[in-house]
């Protein structure tokens, strides 16, 4: 290489870690601050949780609620008039794939809010197949090189003029995401894929709450939904539609999402108990990530710059995470006894791989309760080491992404619980 690429590439590289890793923030674990998390098992009186039946009817819905009513947020139910149409049914991909495209028409109007969910299947499955939830960054038709794939009708995040530009997905954009999902090995594993553009359920920007689904309901209150609630209760409603579909088993729905839709995915599985198994990928503060180790990306920053993700209570814990009634385990331990799988990936200091290891670990507790491992480790396993217990765990090397090493483990992880049923 002439020394003109070698710098190139050496101002690439720089430019990356810069947006990897921002400036200001701490990344050393000897700075993390001293910090008691709050126990999962102790109730807010006092008494200790000794019973699965003291989990599930007292000290859950406690935790529940502390997060929808101090983060989150509380969303609405399912809307009277939700609609399923199934426009698009066929063989695709050479005869090796079923798709199926669903309009979901949040009021019952084609002219409303609404979200197309893409669904892959495999051909020959004898039976309902177990599947993958889970929401997209750009559009369905980034997932995959297929020209039927309809456009996403709502905005989409613009890549060079800002993030907040309404954007039309074009043509170009058709596979651009594709490396992200290796929808064909999903299929051949015998498990169906299915994924929403999450820009269908609210636009990724702070408008305040005019787009997307919020158009059918008040303006949020501040113990009400920001947008990781809203995208999370879009997934409850594809989930309402896989319960009409006999091909899709819908007890047998992973929910799987990377970044914010990682945050998400954990809170889709805490808030809807129907989903059976939860994937977070790289989903650092607000998702895996232990809020009070402030390492990297801290409470105050996320909710700086992303002001519309969680409801306006969360704002009282900028720079005061130690009084916040609930730490980001008993976002995990909500899952129990359900499978839940947490990836962090080593150059990904920002998302705190090791906070997001933590939680699997300080949720332990309430997997013991059942009876089960949880998360068997005792400290952080080595660079792409996978752990699966009832909790699965790992870091694989390079940076915030998913890639097939990732999709691999989520595999494995659903063969071990949610097999395929055998014949
Ligand atoms: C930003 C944000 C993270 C988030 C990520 C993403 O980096 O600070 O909290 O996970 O975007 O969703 O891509």
């Amino acid at each position: 290489m002439n020394s003109m690429l070698w710098l190139i590439a050496i101002l690439f590289v720089s430019m990356n870690a810069l947006i990897a890793q921002p400036k200001g923030y701490n990344y050393d674990e000897g700075k993390v601050p001293k910090y008691t998390l709050p126990d999962p098992l102790l109730m807010t009186d006092g008494d200790r949780v000794k019973t699965v039946k003291e989990w599930e009817t007292q000290r859950r819905p406690e935790i529940l609620e502390l997060f929808k009513k101090e983060m989150y947020g509380r969303a609405p139910g399912k809307p009277a008039n939700l609609k399923f149409s199934v426009f698009d049914e066929q063989q695709v991909l050479k005869g090796k794939a079923v798709r199926k495209q669903v309009e979901i028409q949040f009021a019952g109007k084609a002219d409303g809010p609404r979200m197309t969910v893409l669904i892959y299947l495999p051909p020959k499955a004898k039976g309902p197949v177990p599947t993958f939830l889970t929401l997209n960054f750009r559009g369905n038709h980034t997932v995959a090189d297929d020209p039927n794939i309809r456009l996403p009708h709502s905005w989409v995040r613009g890549r060079t003029k800002g993030e907040t530009v309404d954007n039309r997905a074009t043509e170009k954009g058709r596979g651009v995401a594709k490396s992200r999902w290796g929808v064909m090995n999903i299929l051949k594993r015998g498990y169906g894929l299915a994924t929403i553009y999450y820009g269908d359920i609210d636009p990724d920007f702070d408008d305040g709450w005019k787009n997307g689904v919020h158009a059918l309901y008040p303006k949020p209150k501040p113990d009400e939904w920001g947008s990781i609630a809203t995208w999370a209760w879009g997934l409850s409603r594809a989930l309402d539609y896989f319960e009409t579909d006999k091909d899709i088993d819908h007890k047998r729905v992973a929910v799987m999402g990377h970044s914010r839709l990682g945050k998400t995915s954990l809170w889709a599985g805490a808030a809807d108990q129907r989903f059976a198994l939860v994937i977070s990928n790289n989903s650092g503060c607000g998702g895996a990530a232990l809020s009070r180790r402030a390492f990297g990306e801290t409470v105050k920053r996320i909710n700086t710059s992303f002001p519309h993700w969680f409801n306006d209570n969360f704002l009282k814990y900028n720079d005061n995470e130690n009084a916040c009634p609930v730490d980001q385990h008993m976002l995990v331990a909500l899952a129990a006894p359900r499978p839940v799988y947490i990836a962090s990936a080593v150059g990904d200091k920002w998302a705190d791989p090791n906070g997001e290891f933590l939680s699997g670990i300080h949720a332990n507790p309430v997997y013991q309760l059942y009876g089960l491992s949880g998360l068997p480790a005792s400290k952080q396993p080595p660079v792409d080491s996978p752990v699966m217990g009832r909790i699965g765990y790992h870091v694989r090397s390079g940076k915030h992404d998913v890639t097939d090493f990732d999709w691999e483990q989520y595999l494995k992880f659903a063969d071990k619980h949610l097999k395929p049923r055998k014949k």
